[in-house]
């Protein structure tokens, strides 16, 4: 940022970090839709090329709109937490094309054949796809488990030294479960592994991975940060500058998921405002989590801000609130599900999330469609299950549509 303040507050600087003078003084950062940048002559080339000169050479390695997008987020996820000297934690951030390719970027560049992934068995489908599928063909595997569990994660680190990193998301896609990040770092500490965290749902305001300890952070910059499903995108924070601006760099440059200026134009915008939509966000969730908890219609609520859920006091540890995503089972199973869906007037029937309507998909006649009975069960999808990301409308406008929807 260039007005030189100490901005007390996470939702200031939102709005003004990163944000850097340019030269026709526009008030809003341009979309720098540019493919290359020029040389004054061939010295210059010769002096960014060696890394001797700062400034921009081709788009896929680094473009200025993006890099204004990776100022703001450094500076959100890395706001009050200070490093072991007492300064500002200083991060670096790459911004993605995708939330997907952000997490392709931290995996191919810090492992290698004969690494293993210590991870929980509920995450988003793409990165289990990945871990189970796509690492293993290269000579690294994953092993699954139940994270909530920190002596069931110690025995295993303990058994098998070719673990090289946790991976952890939380809360976690698509059940919300939540890992105890503060445990898994000591942990990680103890025995030299890095962690990574994928913050997609929490978002940096509502809880910072970073103040644990973790190595990595990755969101899907498409849900909450963007927060008007404008553009699809993703980003790699990571504190080891060295290791950021090496081999991770590399990596990056060379993979090419790097984002179009146009959807970081968007996702900047977005971000200003992250403060004042979570608390709506968080405010509405709360009161709907309760209505839906007392209604005759349906079998359960699983949300983390309700007192009874198993991970609350999880949540309530390192989150500011626990957040906007929830799910409930409707009693009457399938059919059930697809006339609630049917019965929607107002809430968006979509999958994705952290927009600013409300956003409700049913997984068993939607995304887990051919995915058998049996198996959908094993992650907890049951045919009932509706997934809700609670949006910003009237609170009571999202109340009366999902009472009307379940008569
Ligand atoms: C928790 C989480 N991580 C990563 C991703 C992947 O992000 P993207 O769709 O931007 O590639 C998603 C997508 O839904 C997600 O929910």
């Amino acid at each position: 940022m260039e007005k030189k303040v100490d901005l007390k507050g996470f939702g200031s600087v939102a709005i003004h970090a990163g944000h850097q003078k340019e030269s026709n003084q526009a008030h809003l950062v341009p979309i720098y839709a540019s493919s290359t940048f020029v040389f004054d002559d061939a010295e210059q080339g010769m002096r960014r090329f060696s890394g001797k000169e700062d400034g921009f050479i081709y788009s896929r390695w680094g473009n200025p709109t993006a890099a204004e997008a990776e100022r703001k987020i450094t500076a959100m996820e890395s706001f009050g937490i200070q490093d072991e000297n007492g300064n500002p934690l200083p991060l670096k951030a790459l911004m993605h094309a995708s939330g997907m390719a952000a997490i392709t970027t931290l995996l191919l560049a810090t492992l290698k054949p004969g690494d293993k992934v210590l991870t929980h068995f509920s995450l988003y489908g793409g990165t289990e796809e990945i871990l189970q599928n796509v690492l293993p063909e290269l000579g690294i595997e994953s092993i699954i488990t139940d994270l909530r569990d920190p002596q069931k994660a110690e025995d295993m680190l303990k058994a098998d030294p070719a673990i090289k990193m946790l991976y952890l998301e939380t809360p976690a896609n698509p059940t919300i479960q939540c890992v105890d990040l503060d445990e898994l770092c000591k942990l990680a500490r103890k025995h030299a592994k890095l962690v990574a965290c994928d913050n997609t749902f929490a978002t940096p305001y509502l809880q910072q991975p970073f103040k644990y300890g973790v190595d990595f952070v990755v969101h899907s910059t498409t849900k909450f940060l963007n927060g008007h499903g404008t553009a699809i995108g993703g980003v790699l924070l990571g504190k080891d500058l060295e290791r950021m601006n090496g081999k991770v760099y590399k990596m990056y440059k060379t993979l090419g998921g790097t984002p179009n200026p146009f959807d970081t134009f968007m996702l900047i915008n977005g971000m200003k405002t992250l403060e004042v939509r979570m608390d709506r966000h968080c405010s509405n969730a709360m009161q709907v989590a309760k209505f839906l908890d007392t209604h005759a219609a349906i079998a359960m609520v699983n949300y983390n801000g309700l007192e009874h859920h198993p991970d609350h006091k999880i949540a309530m540890k390192q989150m500011k609130h626990p957040g906007a995503m929830m799910s409930f089972e409707l009693k009457n199973g399938f059919d059930g599900g697809v006339a609630f869906m049917n019965k929607l007037r107002m809430c968006t029937r979509t999958v994705s999330l952290g927009t600013c309507d409300t956003l409700i998909c049913h997984p068993a006649s939607m995304t887990h469609y051919s995915v058998p009975a049996e198996a959908r069960k094993k992650y907890g999808i049951s045919d009932g299950l509706i997934r809700m990301s609670v949006g910003m409308e009237n609170v009571e406008d999202i109340i009366a549509d999902l009472n009307q929807a379940l008569q």
